[in-house]
């Protein structure tokens, strides 16, 4: 799945690149996707775990991602924008506006594998105009839930993005450390529900499995249209 060997002729020093696999069901190799990684930089120069779990959820999925207009949140070093990307879909890659690195990052890997995907800065809860032009049928997002005090300014994106594109839907991974409330309650909070909630390693081929760890949840988020149930307080 990921090799993590050393390869300086295509990224800068420090760096290492990994190969991530993807296969058909008889095993056989269908492609590789090279990520430069910088272990000694930000969070969002290294491939986590949630990562690699979106890349294989999208690579199951491949014909709902076929021609599909696809957005990620947090890319990082987008392994499951890149799965996304060869596999036919129209695909934007964003991170926070403020991380140069992590933005050019993106562009040195999408140059790797020559895919041909939008790069640009979107930070959550900011409303910059790129957001404005984004028409995206799935959103996605792999370990953008990992610190409370950003939730909400993420949810508010998502919110967003949800309400510009009609039956468009949100799909992230995510660790479940402290269970699903505060989620839960920032669902309610943005008027969203989720509609698929499935444990990660059960999507993951074992061997691939048997090298993470955590207890990593995918979710598929959309808005909430149920109508709001009315409770009279006068009886
Ligand atoms: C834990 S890393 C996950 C990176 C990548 N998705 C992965 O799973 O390998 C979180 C990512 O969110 C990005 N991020 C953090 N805060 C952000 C914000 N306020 N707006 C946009 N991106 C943000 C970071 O730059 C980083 O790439």
């Amino acid at each position: 799945m990921e090799d993590g060997s050393s390869d300086d002729s295509a990224a800068p020093s420090s760096t290492t690149i990994s190969r991530h696999v993807f296969e058909d069901d008889a095993g056989e190799s269908v492609f590789t996707i090279s990520i430069i990684e910088n272990m000694e930089e930000d969070y969002g120069l290294y491939v986590w775990p949630c990562s690699i779990i979106l890349a294989e959820y999208i690579w199951q999925q491949k014909t709902r991602f076929s021609g599909a207009n696809v957005v990620e949140l947090g890319a990082g070093t987008s392994l499951p924008g890149l799965v996304a990307a060869k596999l036919g879909a129209n695909v934007t890659l964003t991170d926070d506006a403020n991380r140069v690195e992590v933005l050019d990052n993106i562009r040195r890997v999408c140059d790797l594998n020559k895919l041909n995907c939008n790069v640009i800065g979107l930070t959550w809860g900011v409303w910059d105009t790129s957001i404005f032009n984004l028409r995206s049928t799935i959103i996605i997002g792999a370990d953008v839930l990992y610190e409370n005090s950003a939730f909400d300014d993420l949810f508010s994106t998502v919110a967003f993005l949800l309400q510009s594109s009609p039956g468009s839907v949100f799909i992230t991974t995510y660790h479940n450390r402290s269970g699903h409330h505060l989620i839960e309650f920032l669902m309610v909070k943005w008027g969203l529900k989720c509609e698929k909630l499935v444990d990660g390693f059960a999507l993951m081929p074992s061997h691939k499995a048997s090298n993470l760890s955590g207890n990593i949840q995918l979710a598929e988020i959309v808005l909430n249209c149920d109508p709001v149930k009315e409770t009279s307080l006068v009886k």
